[in-house]
């Protein structure tokens, strides 16, 4: 068995948590929306055609905040053609899916949607072939009281009060080539510059996010984020990252995408910093991390113009739910900077929830790690000082062979540590040595592991993956030693006594 030390002092804290953190993404992709969240025809759906056991399923996954109507497919859509009665809106080719995109569920249905949901709006406008001033049609629509031409719209459509959506994305993925109406670098950052300017004048409280790169492996990378920083510098809140793996044969790259993750944020810091400081501002530039996920983008296999294709359905097995969790610990312990995060997506498109026509509702293997974290990691997060053996990887040379999460609630004093063990083939004894939190007793450890790295959950065996509890002594202390199982994912919560 291997040996491991965590040591966790109260005093060095990394930041308050952001709950936007715990995002996530809907976006009019393959059966995210129609069969996905919205199925009228669904016994199980309410009077406005959403599904009641969706809605469970997201309310249980405590998603803060999610991210909507796109992704790729915002960069060609009409939000006009989504408001108003459902029998006048038209039927639309989507561009981004090379689907029949029917408009039964726009913005408005989106609002009601996601305060049914117990969470925000996170709006992305588009900056493909939309343009600025549509932008801020949409934010009038969206978030002015009434007395213009189209808050009154909003109105007439039957919703008297504003929807108030505080965030907003400035287009998305704008330096990829599969993006409808893609831009330079130097053209995206003045059109993002531009409607920023007119979101703000509508609604000065709103948060804006820029695109950075949508992937490191871009040419373009870090360049294109250097650029739009140093023209949108002073009239945005954040700059988006995009990261997305996927198990390409080698176990030990793939379990390794916590570091991949880490050194992503990092680069992306230091140019924020750098155009920070050519500018000669005060302000910090915080990250959104807007889409993050395990995603088999390579299976996807795309059928032409069909309704709720069913595209990106990914089945995660365990091996993916490690991964997520290992996402988390990165994510999280760069609260400090990275103030929002989406797991792309969230029902049926690469996401954690999947639904069967007609049918019922199933949880992947990768909601159980998110919703432990989104759950109970709270307050702030603090430095875990880590001494544990490296794991040589193909891809990233030596790794740290744990991950560690270390999350302490002053409201319920009750701390959350949590922990992925990469290591294929050996236990980890952990000693886990907490200071300046007074005594805590273990009220309970959670470890998701197995046999099979690639075993899955389906409708036949939907509990196949979850994390199983494990007997906790009930121990009063500030020392604890803690056996962590070869491949897995551990929480363990303590109480301050
Ligand atoms: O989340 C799926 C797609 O991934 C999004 O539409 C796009 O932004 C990214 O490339």
């Amino acid at each position: 068995m291997k040996q491991a030390k965590c040591i966790v002092n109260k005093h060095f804290k990394i930041a308050d948590i952001d709950r936007r953190i715990y995002g996530s993404f809907i976006e009019h992709m393959g059966r995210a929306v129609y069969t996905g969240i919205y199925e009228p025809e669904h016994a199980m759906a309410d009077e406005q055609g959403f599904r009641q056991d969706v809605l469970k399923a997201v309310r249980d996954l405590n998603v803060p905040i999610v991210r909507y109507p796109g992704g790729n497919f915002v960069s060609g859509y009409d939000w006009k053609d989504g408001i108003g009665p459902k029998t006048d809106r038209p039927k639309r080719l989507d561009y981004a899916w090379l689907a029949i995109e029917t408009n039964q569920f726009g913005i408005n249905e989106f609002a009601d949607w996601v305060k049914k949901a117990h969470s925000e709006g996170m709006i992305a406008v588009n900056l493909g072939t939309g343009t600025p001033q549509e932008a801020g049609y949409l934010a009038e629509y969206c978030n002015v009281p009434s007395g213009t031409y189209w808050s009154d719209k909003r109105r007439e459509h039957g919703y008297e009060q504003p929807h108030c959506f505080q965030v907003w994305c400035l287009g998305n993925e704008m330096d990829g080539s599969w993006q409808t109406g893609g831009l330079s670098a130097e053209d995206y950052a003045k059109k993002a510059r531009e409607t920023a300017k007119i979101l703000k004048w509508v609604d000065p409280s709103v948060e804006l996010v820029a695109c950075g790169s949508s992937s490191k492996e871009m040419a373009t990378f870090p360049d294109w984020d250097r650029t739009v920083l140093e023209t949108c510098y002073p009239y945005i809140d954040y700059i988006s990252l995009h990261r997305y793996y996927e198990y390409e044969g080698n176990t030990a790259n793939f379990l390794a995408a916590f570091y991949d993750l880490d050194n992503l944020i990092h680069t992306l810091k230091a140019t924020a910093d750098y155009v920070k400081a050519k500018h000669r501002s005060d302000k910090v530039m915080m990250l959104s991390l807007d889409e993050w996920n395990v995603w088999y983008i390579k299976h996807m296999d795309i059928k032409r113009w069909q309704w709720a294709p069913a595209i990106a359905e990914d089945v995660y097995s365990l091996m993916d739910a490690l991964v997520v969790g290992g996402l988390l610990t990165t994510i999280v312990n760069n609260a400090d900077r990275v103030k929002m995060a989406c797991l792309a997506q969230l029902v049926n498109a690469l996401a954690p929830i999947h639904t069967a026509v007609d049918g019922g509702v199933l949880k992947h293997t990768t909601y159980y790690p998110f919703q432990q974290v989104s759950r109970y990691a709270r307050g702030g997060v603090f430095k875990s000082m880590l001494l544990c053996d490296d794991i040589d990887t193909p891809k990233y040379g030596r790794v740290p062979g744990l991950a560690t999460l270390s999350t302490f609630d002053e409201v319920n004093r009750t701390f959350a540590f949590f922990v992925l063990n990469t290591n294929l083939d050996d236990e980890v004894e952990l000693v886990l040595q907490l200071e300046q939190f007074g005594d805590l007793q273990m009220l309970e450890q959670q470890v998701l592991m197995g046999d099979e790295l690639l075993a899955v959950n389906s409708f036949d065996a939907p509990e196949q993956v979850i994390p199983r509890a494990k007997m906790v002594s009930g121990e009063i202390g500030q020392e604890f030693t803690i056996t962590l199982a070869k491949a897995s994912w551990t929480m363990i919560r303590f109480e301050q006594v």
